[in-house]
């Protein structure tokens, strides 16, 4: 499968009086790496959950490829091909790293959610959930990008959080998608595992992916992506190339805590 264009356009979504997101556009494109920066409570993570379908926009849409599924279902918008990960870790701590990876390349031909039952109780019961055979490749191709072969057979709640990012960034990528959106993937990472998630970052987008990332750590963000917006306040408040962004006055103050006078 080839990389799409996500498009959100105009999200606004508002919890009670508050309004977390307010008006913002923001575009992921095929073969390059966007970033979304912020401080806390910026609405990040609620215009990421906008972009997949775990939150419904008051006003906006949200378009694949020129298509609008802003009224489609996480599940719906997994199957046309968009991955992602969570913010909160979300592997199957009793299933080993390559049937985790083994659920994603599932999630392909089923609905997800039906198959976060069966990898649950698969889990508690011992039962196999994955169809081995089938997946063995993809999964393997996905392993051995992410440098994580050697804890292929390793129940994965025993694993630090370092590695259990990649295991869920494995998950995604066994999907195949054409849009993947990361929430803040290297929060828990130590440097080596920071610039090893940028390589794979990198070599994600180069074939073909669209990848959006939500990440605090700016180092990463402006050493990887192509694109970045900044928000504050629910706002859009500086987009462009990530080295233009990046000396913007209103991020440096906003988010950087520069006092620029
Ligand atoms: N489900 C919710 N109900 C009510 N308020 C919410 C909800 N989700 C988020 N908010 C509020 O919306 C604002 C934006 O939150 P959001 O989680 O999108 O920010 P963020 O930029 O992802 O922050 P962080 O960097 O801490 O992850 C915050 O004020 C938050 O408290
Ligand atoms: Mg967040």
């Amino acid at each position: 499968m080839t990389g799409a264009t996500l498009d959100g356009i105009g999200l606004t979504k508002r919890f009670g009086g508050l309004t977390a997101v307010d008006d913002v556009s923001v575009r992921t494109e095929p073969g390059s790496v966007t970033a979304l920066i912020g401080p806390n409570g910026a609405g990040k993570t609620t215009l990421f959950q906008c972009l997949t379908g775990s939150e419904r926009p008051d006003a906006g849409q949200v378009l694949l490829d020129g298509v609008d599924i802003t009224r489609r279902t996480p599940d719906a918008r997994a199957r046309l091909g968009i991955g992602r990960t969570f913010q909160r870790l979300s592997v199957f701590p009793t299933m080993t790293v390559a049937d985790n990876l083994g659920v994603g390349a599932e999630n392909r031909t089923s609905a997800p959610a039906a198959l976060r039952i069966a990898a649950l109780l698969g889990g508690i019961l011992g039962l196999p959930v994955v169809n081995e055979r089938k997946h063995r490749p993809r999964v393997e191709e996905v392993l051995d990008l992410l440098g994580l072969g050697e804890v292929r057979d390793t129940v994965a709640g025993t694993l630090p959080t370092g590695t259990l990012r990649l295991v869920e960034l494995g998950r995604a990528l066994c999907h195949d998608p054409r849009v993947l959106l990361l929430d803040e993937p290297a929060s828990g990472l130590d440097t080596n595992e920071t610039q090893h998630l940028q390589d794979v970052l990198r070599s994600v987008a180069e074939s073909g992916v669209a990848v959006l990332l939500v990440e605090h750590d700016v180092d990463l963000v402006f050493d990887v992506a192509d694109r970045v917006y900044a928000m504050a306040e629910g706002r859009l408040i500086a987009s462009g190339a990530a080295a233009d962004v990046r000396s913007d006055p209103a991020v440096l103050e906003a988010y950087l805590d520069v006092s620029v006078s």
